[in-house]
């Protein structure tokens, strides 16, 4: 690392953590003179019991609640504008998104979208959209669900087109939670499949972020503690769930998302296609992938191995030592080694190839990512 060069560190993020910090929302809002909240969700978690509670809390202390959940699985524009058009018809004062990666994605665009109408898209990071988030931006409170994006510390939305599926960015540090209530108790009952495919999500976030080639050492080390938690807690938290696992697990979440402002990387750019081509889930695809882009990463960055064995709490300290522990992590947790096994057919291998060369995340990955090492890996994960 060049210390003559100045470099930023951001890290400023208020979050409430702990078992019924959901219940400092309401007077959280009152102190903020908040009295008209539109709540923005997803159709499952609308429907579960504590989410309703929620909104009943909020309706028996007074406010005026909305609720606005119909969003897609991998969200879309259009999601967004049906959300906007709920918020202008009914005269809200403030964003809270419930939910997981989608829902809260869903909520931040729309929190960017209030007041800036052009289109959407015009404000994607990736052609410099960035610099027209000029304008004021309602409060916005996260709440998340489940323990993997991190999305509820995070300040970018990945939000798709409608017709052409592909994912955009949309980008600013106002897009930044004013505060997350992060209650493990929310993330109690998410079924085991998804907590396995969230967690290794996380995971992925932690290991790339600590390999990305940026220099960003208290990224790294956030990102090692990171990975320390998820060897901790992920198997419990799939197979006998317990508030230390599910705690673990939600801490190890937002500090893979912390930590990812350094970069990401291969695995990153072998999901995202999945997710854009076949709806693959973003967690499972990562977590199918992440042996192989691991292993892929291995030389000439054997010290970085070392590093995360001993984080992961392995008793041999090499790459392989780490590529090994993933296949059995996956195996243990209901996550199959194989891309053929979710449905994946051969002939999608080169249009995958062609997405996965152009994705935003590989750039920052350790070493080069060239054509022929994507299809090379997607054709090992088949
Ligand atoms: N903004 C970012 O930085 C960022 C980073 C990575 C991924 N993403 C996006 O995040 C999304 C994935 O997010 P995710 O992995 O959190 O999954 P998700 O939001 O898609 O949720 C997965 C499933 O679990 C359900 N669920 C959520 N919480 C639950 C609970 N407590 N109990 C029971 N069921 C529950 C949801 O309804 C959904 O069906 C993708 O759309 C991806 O593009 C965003
Ligand atoms: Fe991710």
């Amino acid at each position: 690392m060049d210390f003559n060069q100045i470099r930023q560190f951001n890290f400023p993020t208020t979050i409430r953590f702990g078992a019924h910090a959901v219940k400092e929302l309401n007077p959280y809002l009152r102190q903020n003179k908040l009295n008209r909240p539109l709540v923005v969700t997803d159709p499952v978690i609308a429907s579960l019991d504590f989410f309703k509670s929620i909104v009943e809390a909020l309706n028996q202390d007074g406010f005026s609640v909305e609720v606005f959940y119909d969003i897609h699985k991998n969200p879309v524009k259009s999601d967004v504008y049906r959300g906007i058009d709920q918020w202008d018809a009914t005269e809200r004062d403030c964003i809270i998104g419930i939910g997981g990666g989608a829902a809260l994605d869903v909520a931040r665009a729309m929190v960017l979208r209030v007041h800036h109408r052009e289109d959407l898209f015009t404000y994607d990071d990736l052609i410099g959209g960035d610099v027209y988030v000029t304008g004021e931006v309602p409060f916005f409170v996260t709440i998340p669900t489940t323990s993997g994006t991190g999305s509820e510390v995070g300040r970018s939305a990945i939000i798709s087109d409608d017709i052409t599926h592909q994912k955009k960015i949309l980008f600013s540090p106002k897009l930044l939670a004013k505060i997350v209530f992060a209650d493990p108790l929310l993330t109690m009952d998410l079924p085991p499949a998804v907590t396995a495919a969230t967690g290794m999500d996380a995971l992925t976030h932690n290991m790339e972020a600590f390999l990305a080639k940026n220099d960003h050492p208290i990224c790294e080390g956030i990102a090692l503690e990171g990975m320390r938690l998820v060897s901790m807690s992920l198997k419990s938290a799939v197979l006998r769930p317990d508030l230390t696992s599910r705690a673990q697990m939600l801490l190890a979440s937002m500090m893979g998302a912390i930590a990812f402002q350094k970069g990401l990387g291969v695995v990153h750019s072998l999901a995202h296609p999945l997710s854009s081509l076949l709806d693959t889930h973003h967690g499972l695809a990562n977590a199918i992938n992440i042996p192989y882009g691991m292993r892929f990463n291995i030389e000439g960055f054997e010290g970085k191995f070392l590093r995360m064995a001993h984080a992961l709490c392995l008793n041999e300290h090499h790459g392989e030592a780490v590529v090994n522990y993933l296949f059995d992590l996956n195996s243990t947790i209901g996550i199959p080694h194989q891309l053929r096994h979710i449905g994946v057919k051969e002939e999608h291998l080169i249009p995958l190839t062609d997405l996965a060369i152009a994705d935003f995340a590989h750039p920052n990955n350790p070493k080069p990512v060239f054509r022929e090492d994507f299809e090379n890996l997607y054709r090992q994960a088949y």
